[in-house]
C-alpha cells in the first residue's frame, strides 16, 4: 500500500486538508502528520516528522506546505536520503520528479492558489524518475550526504 505523508505548519493549514482531499479523490492513501489546526506552530517540527517518514520507508514519499514553501524545504533537506523540492509549477513539478526523483513535494501556501497546488501535485504525482544521466548525479548527491555527515560528527573526515 501506497502511503504520502503530508505536513504543513498553520500558514499552509487549509492547503494541506484541501490537497489531502485531493489525494482521497485520486485514490492514494495519505497519513497526516500535522499540524491540526491555524494556531501558529514552528514548522521545523511538521518538516522533520514528513521527511522522516520518508526516510525511513514508513512513506513512500512526502507533500510539505507553508508560507514560502522555502523553510519547509531547508527541514526536509537535512534529514538523510531527502530530496525535497519546492516547486512553482507543472514545470519544476515535472523537472523535480523527473531529473531530481524527488521524494517529496514542497508549496507554498502563500505563493500559491489552490488550483494550482492541485494541479502540481497531480502533476508530481504522476511523472515518474527518468534515470539515465541522472542517477549518476543523485549517486553524486547521495555520496555527498555520507562524507558531509562523517565529516559533521567526526570531524576527521575529507573530501
Ligand atoms: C510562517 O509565518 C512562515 O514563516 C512559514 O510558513 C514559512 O513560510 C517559512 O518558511
Amino acid at each position: 500500500m501506497t502511503i504520502i505523508a503530508i505536513g504543513s505548519d498553520h500558514a499552509g493549514y487549509a492547503a494541506k486538508e484541501f490537497i489531502k482531499s485531493l489525494l482521497q479523490d485520486l485514490s492514494y492513501n495519505s497519513h497526516d502528520y500535522g499540524c491540526f489546526d491555524e494556531q501558529s506552530v514552528h514548522y521545523p517540527e511538521f518538516g522533520q516528522k514528513v521527511a522522516q517518514a520518508v526516510s525511513g520507508a514508513v512513506c513512500a514519499s512526502g507533500i510539505l506546505i507553508c508560507g514560502t514553501g522555502i523553510g519547509m524545504s531547508i527541514v526536509a533537506n537535512k534529514v538523510c536520503g531527502i530530496r525535497a523540492a519546492l516547486c512553482h509549477n507543472t514545470f519544476t513539478a515535472v523537472c523535480s520528479r523527473e531529473h531530481n526523483n524527488a521524494n517529496i513535494l514542497v508549496m507554498g501556501a502563500r505563493v500559491l492558489s489552490f488550483d494550482q497546488m492541485a494541479e502540481i501535485t497531480r502533476v508530481w504525482l504522476a511523472t515518474p524518475f527518468a534515470g539515465g544521466r541522472h542517477e549518476t548525479r543523485l549517486a553524486m548527491i547521495q555520496e555527498m550526504e555520507r562524507i558531509n555527515y562523517l565529516y559533521k560528527n567526526k570531524g576527521d573526515v575529507h573530501v
